[in-house]
């Protein structure tokens, strides 16, 4: 047995089934009227985000101390997947305000940084944005045009952050810059930006084929002062801040995967017990079988291999290839699942009414942010070769 799967335990507690649940009982109640609309029309409530963050999903794994949930990446990851089954929009804000967010603060923040930030975005009062991405530094993320220059008792913040999901809505950013250039990775800072600070201003929001509910923002910083005391963590810590932050999104993003896959799935399932054709449902042609088949196989599998991550999280282990793999993963089966469940779903498959369309354009973001599929094997393969 190798180190990584040491400690593996797939027994629930009561804690996660009841989160599991919660998560099951919100997206029926609350996600699924509207999901449609919110696609085509390319928004999310307030009045949604408020609930969200009554429910507690927002700060979940923030320790009660902060007023978050308290609760483990495996109940996460639980609340992950029954959110996406119904709103990959909804759930890319849960995880990126858990994951990217509200960890990065918690894991790394000052106690001043954390009662003034962390504490709000914890209950889902304040909502987090993660900005690292720019018009030329998506993968390669060390390349930041951003500049964070040091001018004492003050950053001086210039530059252009692209595709920041909440960028429109959120109070809170962690803004990636570069301090110092001649020292490349090391020379980078991640400061606390607060909406409104001058200079500051949030672009064009995106038209997107996918989790079209979700806002996506550019963000442009112009001679924007930030305070010294939102430099999170050491100069020069930035770049690892990004890094280590991401590694627990994408356990995240991975159970978004998951949930996507699933959803389309049951869908699938469900349809083919109702459609005849040739004088029987569609289920009893092993065509369809076949697919069902294969679709339930892997959707385990990534069930199994986003459990992995979440519990070398938990147990403090080293998770950088367990949750890549994940996410690499995951989000192959999403694609393959949700094309699969469309074509169950023939003709109607290809309209708005089914959700399996839907489901379809919203898993291909999942190959892409927080690290495309290719970084994911860029990653793993780092790991195995150290
Ligand atoms: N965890 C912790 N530290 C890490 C790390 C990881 N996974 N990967 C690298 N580091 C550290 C290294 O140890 C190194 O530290 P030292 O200076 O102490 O040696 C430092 O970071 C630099 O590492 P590399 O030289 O390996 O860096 P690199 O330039 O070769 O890049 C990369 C590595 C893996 C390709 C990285 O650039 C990467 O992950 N890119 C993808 C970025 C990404 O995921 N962007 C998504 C944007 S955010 C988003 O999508 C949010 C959203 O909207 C939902």
């Amino acid at each position: 047995m190798t180190t990584a799967l040491n400690g593996l335990n797939f027994q629930f507690t009561e804690e996660h089934l009841a989160v599991q649940q919660a998560a099951r009982d919100f997206a029926q109640t609350e996600l699924l009227s509207g999901v449609i609309e919110r696609d085509e029309k390319e928004f999310f409530p307030e009045e949604l985000v408020r609930k969200m963050g009554e429910m507690g999903f927002l700060g979940m794994m923030v320790s009660p101390e902060y007023g978050g949930g308290g609760m483990d990446t495996v109940s996460y990851v639980l609340a992950m997947e029954e959110l996406s089954k119904i709103d990959a929009s909804a759930s890319v804000m849960v995880s990126v305000n858990n994951s990217l967010v509200c960890y990065g603060l918690e894991a790394f923040g000052t106690e001043e940084q954390k009662q003034k930030y962390l504490v709000p975005l914890a209950s889902g009062q304040h909502i987090g944005a993660f900005a690292l991405s720019e018009p030329e530094a998506g993968s390669d993320a060390t390349s930041q045009h951003t500049t964070a220059e040091d001018m004492g008792d003050y950053y001086l913040l210039n530059g252009t952050k692209n595709w920041i999901t909440n960028g429109g809505r959120a109070n809170t950013y962690l803004v990636i810059a570069q301090t110092h250039p001649e020292k490349g990775h090391r020379g980078i800072n991640c400061l606390i930006v607060e909406r409104g600070m001058e200079g500051f201003q949030i672009g064009k929001k995106e038209n997107k084929l996918g989790i079209r509910g979700s806002d996506t923002h550019s963000l442009m910083f112009t001679d924007v002062k930030v305070p010294k005391e939102n430099r999170i963590g050491s100069d020069g810590f930035g770049f690892k801040f990004a890094m280590s932050t991401l590694n627990g999104g994408r356990i995240g993003i991975a159970a978004q995967a998951l949930g996507i896959a699933s959803g389309a799935y049951e869908l699938a399932l469900q349809y083919s017990k109702e459609r005849k054709t040739f004088g029987k449902p569609i289920a009893e042609h092993q065509a369809i079988q076949f697919k069902l088949a294969e679709m339930a196989t892997q959707i385990d599998a990534a069930r199994f291999l986003c459990l992995r991550a979440a519990l070398d999280k938990d147990n403090h282990q080293d998770y950088v290839k367990s949750a890549a793999m994940a996410k690499l993963f995951a989000s192959q089966v999403a694609m393959d699942t949700t094309i699969e469940a469309v074509q169950i779903h023939g003709g109607y498959g290809f309209v708005k009414e089914f959700h399996v369309e839907r489901l379809m354009r919203d898993a291909k973001i999942t190959q892409i942010y927080e690290g495309t599929s290719e970084i994911q094997k860029i990653v793993i393969a780092r790991e195995l070769l150290k």
